[in-house]
């Protein structure tokens, strides 16, 4: 039977095969440089589709490491990377074969024949041959890379190769002697955003931001949260993102103190805040943006007056994100300039602004950091405990959440503001992705008056 012919992938997005070859070559080169070994091999596995119920899968995603060394799409496929003695570097699918019963259910599968031009690889196999092809090249291998520790199936299959290889060693083949997991050589490198990712990351940033727009203007007392998530995941699908990041964050009223309260049927009131924190995934990359404003689309004193403080506080942290500061400086820049709000505001007893850093005072109201990395995940990896760099992207989102207590002032019960934007590291500090949906409050109040109330 003849195979319907490939229509480009959707997922193939603006990064290609020649990049693809270029990162793994820097991950050989990494493997030589700090393993020290001659021969080494790399498994990374994309994953597989998981049943949502009965015969009904979960939408697949590949495995972020999978996508970025790969950009290949399916499950059950995994990529091998051989450095040999030589200092060449060969790469090597596995993928599904092609099935002509199961794609009239399932979609259009690539297939080893076609899987090697189409994806800038050396060599493609059928899934099932994976045992065969490694065997052989584990004997000889100084250094297994490859995802370790974190997945119970993959861990056994680990133990089962290499049983395989040990077994052998009285005919003097040895085992690979270092086995490392793979997120100490992919993050420093998935850490450093190219061109064609940064382009990737500001257009998934662009799209998100005109969702929290439209957002912002559909709301009004009477709607539910989740009326203002339909908005948000209409806008993602109708510009071309596949998915959201991660689950929409709608929270109004005292919701919005609950840091990660999902969309639900709560119904806005009037005098109330809601917190959107919402971001879609753009060919596999992430944006995470956090908005606060009123359900009526005019601040009260009290929520303007806490609105001013959080945004002094990201205002600081995104003074402070610039080549060679510590990651951790945007969030010290950020609580200093909220613990002096929580005192200006009254929420804390008198004190000095040092008094309340030290003592940790201010986490009453503010509990969680300031920044994670964003790339192919939403908390995306990287080391926290180095300076950055240009071309990492971290996110910015200061907040204070106030719940009703006998010492704070009722104007202020269940006022829970965060604002996040999503910046990129430059050679002289960063520039925000996000920045188009507004933050400030009057342009927050015009843009809603502007809707459809
Ligand atoms: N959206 C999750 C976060 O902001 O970390
Ligand atoms: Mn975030
Ligand atoms: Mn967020």
């Amino acid at each position: 039977m003849l195979l319907p012919e490939h229509q480009p992938l959707p997922v193939d997005g603006p990064i290609h095969g020649a990049q693809h070859v270029v990162r793994r070559a820097a991950l050989a080169q990494a493997l030589r440089d700090r393993l020290g070994v001659g021969t080494g091999l790399v498994l990374i596995p994309s994953g597989e589709e998981k049943v949502r119920n009965r015969d009904n899968l979960f939408p697949f995603r590949a495995d972020s490491d999978f996508w970025y060394f790969t950009g290949f799409p399916e499950p059950e496929s995994w990529l091998l990377l051989h450095l040999q003695a030589n200092g060449s570097l060969e790469s090597h699918l596995f993928c599904r074969p092609r099935d002509p019963e199961r794609e009239i259910w399932d979609g259009i599968r690539v297939g080893p024949e076609a899987a090697p031009a189409r994806f800038a690889i050396d060599h493609a196999h059928d899934t099932a041959e994976l045992d065969a092809v490694l065997a052989p090249l584990l004997a000889e291998a100084e250094a297994l890379v490859l995802p370790a520790a974190r997945d119970a199936e993959l861990d056994a299959r680990l133990r089962g190769w290499m049983g395989v290889v040990r077994a052998k060693s009285r005919a003097g083949i040895q085992a690979p002697t270092q086995i490392v997991d793979l997120e100490a050589f992919s993050a420093p490198l998935r850490c450093i955003k190219d061109a064609a990712e940064l382009r990737t990351m500001a257009k998934a940033a662009h799209i998100s931001a005109k969702a929290h727009c439209a957002a912002m203007q559909a709301s009004r007392p009477g709607k539910a949260e989740y009326h203002l998530e339909s908005v948000l995941l209409s806008h993602f699908r109708a510009a071309g993102s596949q998915s959201v990041a991660y689950p929409s964050i709608v929270a109004s009223g005292p919701h919005s103190c609950i840091l990660h309260h999902r969309a639900g049927h709560r119904i806005l009131l009037p005098d109330e805040l809601v917190l959107i924190d919402a971001g879609c995934e753009l060919d596999g990359y992430a944006s995470d943006i956090t908005r606060t404003f009123p359900a009526n689309g005019k601040f009260t004193p009290a929520q303007r007056d806490t609105y001013q403080v959080v945004l002094a506080a990201l205002d600081a942290a995104t003074d402070a994100t610039r080549p060679g500061a510590m990651f951790s400086a945007p969030h010290e820049a950020a609580v200093r300039v909220l613990a002096e709000g929580l005192l200006d505001l009254g929420l804390l007893p008198e004190q000095s602004v040092d008094a309340v850093i030290e003592t940790g005072a201010y986490r009453r109201f503010y509990m969680h950091r300031t920044s994670h990395f964003l790339g192919l995940n939403v908390h995306d990896v990287g080391n926290t405990q180095l300076a950055l760099r240009p071309g990492m992207v971290l996110t910015l989102e200061p907040g204070l959440y106030i719940r009703p207590a006998a010492d704070v002032p009722p104007a202020f019960w269940n006022i829970g503001i965060r604002i996040e934007d999503d910046a990129v590291v430059t050679e002289h500090g960063c520039h925000l992705i996000t920045r188009d949906v507004p933050v400030d409050p009057d342009e927050i109040e015009a843009l809603m008056a502007s809707g459809d109330q």
